[in-house]
This record gives C-alpha cells, structure tokens and sequence, in this order.
C-alpha cells in the first residue's frame, strides 16, 4: 500500500470487492407462488432475477466476504485499516453489536474502529463522504462495507413489494492520496417524508408498545417521482459547484431500484440513458449496496479507466438521498 508517513491531502479508492449469494430467484420462479409475470415485472422496474441468502447466511457473512475482495484488490491488509463502516438496514442483530463490529472481528482488523450507519439505501453515498473525512484526516486506510439482506424483511406473499428486492454486499477500501480522487458530496434528507417507507417492527422507545409489523412497506408510487426528483437534483448540484458539464463524466452509477427511475431521469435531464450504469436486471435493489455492487461490475468488466469521472447518486427510506463525485485512480 501506500506510505502514509506524509500528510496526504486527498483520498481515492484503492480497492473494490463485491459477493451475491448463490441462490437465484428468477421472475419466474416467483410466477409459482404470486399472481405475478415475469413480463409485468420486467417491464415495471427492470429486474429478471435476485440473490438470496441461504438459512444461517448473514450480512456480516456477506459484508466479510466482499470486504476481503475489496482489501486484495486495494493490497491492503485488515491489520492497516484505521476504521470499518458498514451501511446495512438488515445488520445481524437488530440493535447491537453492530455489523461493523462483526466484520472488524471476522477480518482481524483490529486495529481500525468500527462503526455502522443506516440511510438505508443511501447509506453508500454517505458512508463515502464520512469515511473520505476520516481517510484524510487520520490519514489512515478506510474500508467502507455495505451489505444487506432485505429477503428477511419482505413479505413474499406481497407481490408488490417482494419482487423489487434482493441481498448482495459491496465494498471499498480508501486510501490517502496526494491527488484528489474523491472529490465531492451532495447529502440530503426530508424527515417530513419517512411514512413512506419504513419498517415499523421492535419496541418503541416512546410508549414501551411492542410492535408487531415485521415487513418493509412501502407506498411506490409516492417513492418514484421523489426518487426522480432527487437524483437529478444531486447530479446537478455535483456538475454545477464542480463547474462540470454533464458530458464531461463518463459514468453515473445511479442506486438500481427500478429501471424506470432511471430512465426517467435521463429523459428528464436530456441526457444519455446510456451514461448510466445499470445491472438492476441481475441483482434487483440491493438497497444500501447496489451502488458498490454497480461499482464492482463496472470496475471488474474493465469499463472505467484512470482518470474517468464518476459519479454516484442514490435515494432511500428516510427519506434520504446523495451522491458522490471522483476521480477514478486506482
Ligand atoms: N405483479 C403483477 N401485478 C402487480 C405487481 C406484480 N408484482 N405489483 C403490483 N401489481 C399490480 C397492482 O396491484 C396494480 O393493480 P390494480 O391496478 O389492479 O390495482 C397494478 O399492478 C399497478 O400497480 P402500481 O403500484 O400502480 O404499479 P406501478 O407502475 O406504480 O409500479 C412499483 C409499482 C414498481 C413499485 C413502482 O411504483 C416503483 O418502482 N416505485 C418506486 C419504488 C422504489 O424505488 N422504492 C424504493 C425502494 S427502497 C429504496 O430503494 C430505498
């Protein structure tokens, strides 16, 4: 790895990794249990098929296995890393030990702090612009993990719900650089807005009622022109105050919720549909990890190249949305 015995002002990302469970759940192996088509589907949000964890697969095992891709591909050892963040809504235990602390363990970085955030499925945009903060500052490596398993919390008697969703983990190791890579952030956030997606299971710390609506709900058509809105909102915000033009980034790696969303903003933005990058057909929403698992397709199948702008944006429960622009050097 790098040295990092000379302040570094900057951080890039030194290193990718992804994991999808084995088991796939095509569209049409849903037919056999929902009133659903694999033609409704597809052309409602895009996706043909999921990933779904076996019994006793959890998302700290997911989460462990993209991290040590990320860490070979970064040639950085656990035992180097100043801090662990892992995005998850779906952690291991549903309060603590964190995720961030079970991944930690499981690598032997013992050395590094371990910490999880949840904006759900914006959690990869933030977690990048809080771990280039720490990079920089303590000048020390960053893993940031996002893993999920939003299988366990879905109705999959609810058509409308269950076939939008599957469970992946992504991963990136910063590093400091003495040449900006990770450039810029837009965060955002509109609590007056949560009730449209939640997740309404556990005891409330208010009144002590114990609650019991185990599944993720969610109003979609509410979820859409918001997500739209959004994202063109944050790409614009990142081109303007970097003085960038929309045809100077050569990859947007937009959260893969539904194709339509995407296609909408492009048309939106008169833009190239096919500046974005999209594999929701594959894996579906993979919530806080769709964007690294995007990320590491991109990566591993040779499409960006040093010097490439990229730039990441997302949305999710909260509701929250943001997105990240970089230099890619590797
Ligand atoms: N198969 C067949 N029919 C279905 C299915 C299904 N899987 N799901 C819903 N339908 C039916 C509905 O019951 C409805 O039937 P009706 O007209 O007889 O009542 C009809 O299809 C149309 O339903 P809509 O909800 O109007 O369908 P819409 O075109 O809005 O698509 C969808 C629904 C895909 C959920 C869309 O609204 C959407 O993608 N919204 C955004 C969701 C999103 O991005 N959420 C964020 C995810 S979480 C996160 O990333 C943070």
């Amino acid at each position: 790895m790098d040295s990092v015995s000379s302040n570094k002002s900057f951080a890039r990302i030194a290193g990718v990794g992804a994991y999808l469970p084995e088991r796939v759940v095509s569209n049409s192996d849903l037919e056999q249990s929902l009133t659903t088509t694999d033609e409704w589907i597809v052309s409602h949000t895009g996706i043909r098929q999921r990933h779904v964890v076996a019994e006793g697969q959890n998302c700290s095992d997911l989460g462990v296995e993209a991290a040590r891709r990320a860490l070979t591909d970064a040639e950085v050892a656990p035992e180097e890393l100043g801090l662990v963040i892992c995005t998850t809504c779906t952690g291991d235990y549903a309060n603590f030990p964190g995720t961030a602390c079970l991944i930690q363990g499981q690598l032997g970085a013992l050395a590094a702090g371990a910490v999880d955030m949840n904006a759900a499925c914006t959690g990869f945009p933030y977690a990048l612009a809080l771990g280039r903060g720490y990079c920089v500052n303590q000048q020390k490596p960053v893993l940031i993990v996002a893993s999920e398993v939003l299988s366990r919390l879905l109705d999959w008697s609810d058509r409308s719900t269950c076939v939008l969703f599957g469970d992946g983990a992504g991963a990136v190791v910063l590093l400091p650089s003495t040449e900006p890579g990770l450039m810029d952030e837009v965060l955002g956030a509109d609590g007056t807005n949560g009730g449209v997606l939640f997740r309404a299971d556990g005891t409330s710390f208010e009144t002590g009622e114990k609650r019991e609506r185990h599944f993720l709900e969610m109003n979609g058509k509410a979820v859409f022109p918001f997500a739209v809105r959004v994202m063109e909102r944050v790409i614009d915000e990142l081109l303007e105050r970097n003085h960038l033009a929309f045809d100077d980034v050569q990859h947007v790696i937009p959260h893969q919720a539904n194709r339509r969303i995407i296609e909408a903003v492009a048309r939106h933005m008169g833009v190239p549909l096919e500046r974005f990058f999209l594999n929701i057909d594959c894996v579906a929403n993979t919530s806080s990890a769709s964007v690294p698992i995007a990320l590491d397709d991109l990566y591993h199948s040779g499409r960006i190249h040093q010097g490439d702008l990229v730039l990441t944006v997302g949305f999710g429960a909260g509701l929250t949305f943001g997105g990240n622009l970089m230099v890619w050097r590797k």
